[in-house]
């Protein structure tokens, strides 16, 4: 039996056959563990089953001589520092597959809803504000005919695209191989009436969406981030709508993130944030924790990860 901590209550069942096979330590917080309650959790742990709110980082890996594999309970891995972990022999796996139509559904909705305005009219319903019906009141933007621009087409991307197909837009992706609707960012971010970010967060994407790219987008133009918060630059974002260089913008993930409530960014119009849900299906949270925990077995067993980060 190894050592194992899991650093956020999971109500899954393959929680259980960890358990089964492992002494496994759960982070009972609300809140994600401090690093150096996480430290502190993690001492003597050959295993982790984490979550991208934790930072697996040089000084976390240094301070668990024994660890030998991480899971990580996402697609993304930036919270991990790979190279050192694999330069110690650590196995690390990730979640991917299983979220991708749930993530994409989120992105979609997160374009309709900023295109037509349905958190901001529905709140004003709540308010007791539907005066009547207006020729011009709650006008936005169609989504059929047009132009989705796809940023970083990875699986997430190309299955946001087949949704923007399905409502009839006009499809285009960057990307390093020629192929259909293919054009440089530029390209993209000035012919596109919905850009929906798709990228990982690494070096080269930290800061994509900067003043510049976002002065490169249409005025009636809408941003919708699902990738990772420090792709676009918060500032840059906040003025933006405010200056009305674009026309909006959906956001799931954000930087920082948490968003505190008193953020300015918060006080900019055509703006919809919500918290990090895109793969928040009931379905696709418990095939998560099954994948995590498969990737976690496997590498305690010493054997190859079924998702192991490529
Ligand atoms: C991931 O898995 O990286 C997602 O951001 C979680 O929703």
């Amino acid at each position: 039996m190894a050592r194992c901590i899991v650093t956020r209550k999971l109500p899954f069942d393959a929680l259980e056959r960890l358990r089964a096979a492992h002494d496994v330590e759960v982070w009972r917080g609300a809140m994600p563990p401090a690093p150096d309650e996480l430290r502190e959790l993690a001492a003597g742990a050959e295993g982790i089953l984490s979550m991208l709110t934790d930072a697996i980082d040089r000084e976390l890996i240094d301070a668990c001589p024994d660890l030998r594999a991480v899971a990580n309970l996402a697609v993304g891995t930036d919270n991990i520092d790979v190279e050192y972990a694999r330069s110690r022999g650590i196995a690390v796996g990730n979640t991917p597959g299983v979220l991708t139509e749930t993530s994409a559904d989120l992105a979609f909705a997160l374009l309709l809803a900023v295109a037509r305005r349905i958190v901001e009219s529905a709140e004003s319903v709540r308010r007791g504000e539907w005066w009547t019906w207006e020729p011009a009141g709650w006008l936005g933007y169609d989504v059929h005919g047009a132009t989705l621009g796809i940023v970083g087409p990875g699986k997430i991307g190309e299955a946001v695209a087949r949704r923007g197909a399905g409502f009839g837009m006009r499809v285009l992706r960057t990307g390093r191989e020629p192929g259909p609707g293919r054009v440089p960012l530029g390209e993209l971010l000035a012919e596109s009436d919905f850009v929906s970010l798709h990228c990982p967060l690494t070096p080269e994407t930290r800061g994509l969406i900067d003043e510049g790219a976002l002065m490169t987008m249409k005025q009636s133009a809408f941003l919708i981030n699902t990738a990772r918060g420090e792709v676009v630059d918060t500032e840059a974002l906040r003025r933006a709508l405010e200056s009305g260089w674009i026309a909006g913008a959906g956001l799931d993930v954000t930087d920082p993130e948490p968003l505190p409530g008193y953020h300015p960014l918060l006080g900019a119009p055509n703006l919809t944030v919500v918290p990090h849900i895109g793969s928040a299906s009931h379905a696709t949270r418990g095939r998560m924790a099954a994948m995590a925990v498969d990737n976690l077995l496997a590498g305690l067993a010493g054997e190859p990860m079924p998702s192991p980060i490529d």
